[in-house]
């Protein structure tokens, strides 16, 4: 068993206190397990460099307040918590305090549940180097040089030809344009559309880099609800937007998928407006359940729609290539842009070679079933431990799902508990528009770097750690 409390004896309380204090937070935070045996008052005064009696004193004080047990001729354990005790020794929902928070910030993470993270572990490696190799191996020092502004043509091949098969995209190569992320796809069009004093409505909580790559330029964010099947329509439609953009395929970040009903409304919306829609399908090659659905842009029959899509979860973010479809009205002027392109040509060739021959199709294969798995084992783990204390959407889809903890607390004290347990999960505050410290903002979690095994001991941390911190039954009985 690791003791590593900070002892200091230039502080005000004595080290008996401080040690005991030790003790007292982290048989709160279950960092010891019940029945746990401490080490003995001549070990650990040795190890700390501190007098028997310190030692002894603090073992006292856990003692008289039922934290520790003593049994005859075997040493102090730690003794078993009830909720009830927690909840009256723990203040639910105070703040950290600012010396906690930077402890916290310290303290190793043991299990992190970030959206953004994919399975690396099952990267093809071995075939990305021969592909790389055969690229720097060849004749062609071509390769070495400027590519096309607009991105290797044979990507931009190979895409429409994937997006048209698996996406229903309908588009020529010529439609494809390839950049360094998605945040510099959104710049491309800001200077494309020419949007000075325009209105672009956007999902909230929605996608932070769209509000980062336009950032201090002439366009106004509109923030438009999103309900439980996606962009509220009827919200939509009095802001009188010029352009919209969604994630229709997974809600980003609430991981709903927007009901074809709902996609044909917005089309007819672009259509009689002459105005665009931004469709971001950012993870469209994994979704688990219900029918797929074909992209927005897959059944436009009026060219309204601007598709973007990334490499960033179906293969790896670190290449930093995504792609755009743009319509046929929107290519002249995308020409006279002559905008450099600012993905890499060795990447974009690497990846050329790689889906046609047919690597990055089996790859999407192997991780959706992959992820499918994960994601099973997340909701049966959250469903076995944490049981009514939460409830979870958004998990048709993608690489992150949404738990709604039933507690009085918001979500930043929970996410600042389960950090001091050791466990990274994201809160959704920072994807509004507007500020709002409600208890029932939901919780992200990533599951796509995860094992399977940390999966399980990940949750079974969390619910620890947030134990003092759910509602009572009663309480619970209303779904927020
Ligand atoms: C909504 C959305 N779009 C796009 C991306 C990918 O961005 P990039 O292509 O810059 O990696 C993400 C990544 O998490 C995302 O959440």
């Amino acid at each position: 068993m690791e003791i590593i409390p900070k002892l200091d004896d230039r502080l005000k309380d004595s080290l008996y206190i401080q040690l005991y204090r030790y003790f007292k937070h982290e048989i709160e935070q279950f960092t010891f397990e019940t029945g746990m045996r401490l080490p003995s008052i001549r070990y650990l005064a040795d190890r700390l460099n501190v007098s028997n009696t310190t030692v002894q004193m603090a073992y006292q004080q856990l003692l008289a307040e039922g934290y520790i047990e003593s049994r005859a001729r075997s040493g102090y354990f730690i003794a078993e918590l009830d909720s009830d005790f927690i909840e009256s020794t723990v203040t639910p929902c105070t703040k950290l305090s600012s010396e906690d928070s930077s402890e916290q910030k310290e303290k190793h993470i043991l299990y992190d549940f970030f959206m953004s993270d994919i399975d690396t572990d099952h990267f093809p490696l071995a075939s990305w180097r021969k592909y790389a190799n055969k690229l720097l191996n060849s004749e062609h020092k071509d390769v070495l040089k400027y590519g096309e502004y607009q991105g290797e043509l044979g990507l931009r091949k190979a895409l429409s030809d994937y997006l048209h098969r698996s996406r229903g995209v309908h588009c020529t190569p010529e439609q494809v344009v390839i950049a360094s992320g998605t945040q510099s796809i959104l710049h491309i069009l800001y200077q494309l559309i020419r949007w000075k004093n325009k209105r672009l409505a956007m999902e909230d909580p929605g996608y932070q880099g769209v509000r980062r790559s336009l950032q201090g330029q002439d366009i106004k964010l509109v923030p438009i609800p999103v309900e439980k099947d996606g962009l509220s329509i009827r919200e939509f439609k009095k802001v009188q937007a010029d352009a919209v953009y969604i994630t229709p395929s997974h809600q980003y970040p609430l991981g709903m998928v927007m009901p074809i009903a709902k996609r044909i409304q917005l089309l007819a919306w672009a259509n009689e407006q002459e105005s665009w829609i931004i469709e971001d399908d950012y993870d469209g090659e994994f979704r688990y359940r219900g029918k797929p659905i074909p992209s927005l842009q897959g059944i436009d029959e009026h060219s309204r729609v601007i598709y973007i899509g990334t490499f960033s979860k179906s293969l790896m973010p670190a290449i930093r290539v995504s792609y755009m479809v743009l319509p046929p009205a929107l290519l002249e002027t995308y020409k006279h842009l002559e905008w450099g392109q600012t993905a890499s040509r060795l990447h974009q060739q690497t990846l050329t070679l790689f889906i046609e021959n047919g690597e990055w199709e089996q790859h999407i294969r192997k991780m959706r079933t992959l992820y499918k798995k994960k994601q099973a084992v997340l909701l049966e783990t959250i469903k076995s431990v944490m049981g009514e204390h939460v409830h979870v959407s958004g998990q048709n889809a993608g690489l992150h799902i949404v738990l709604h903890v039933k507690s009085n607390c918001p979500a930043d004290t929970l996410i600042a508990c389960a950090e001091k347990a050791g466990i990274k999960v994201y809160g959704t505050s920072s994807y509004l528009n507007q500020n709002k410290t409600s208890c029932s903002l939901p919780i992200l979690l990533g599951f796509g770097g995860l094992s399977l095994n940390d999966i399980k001991q990940g949750i079974k941390l969390l619910h620890k750690a947030w134990l003092p911190y759910y509602k009572s039954s009663e309480q619970c009985s209303v779904t927020p």
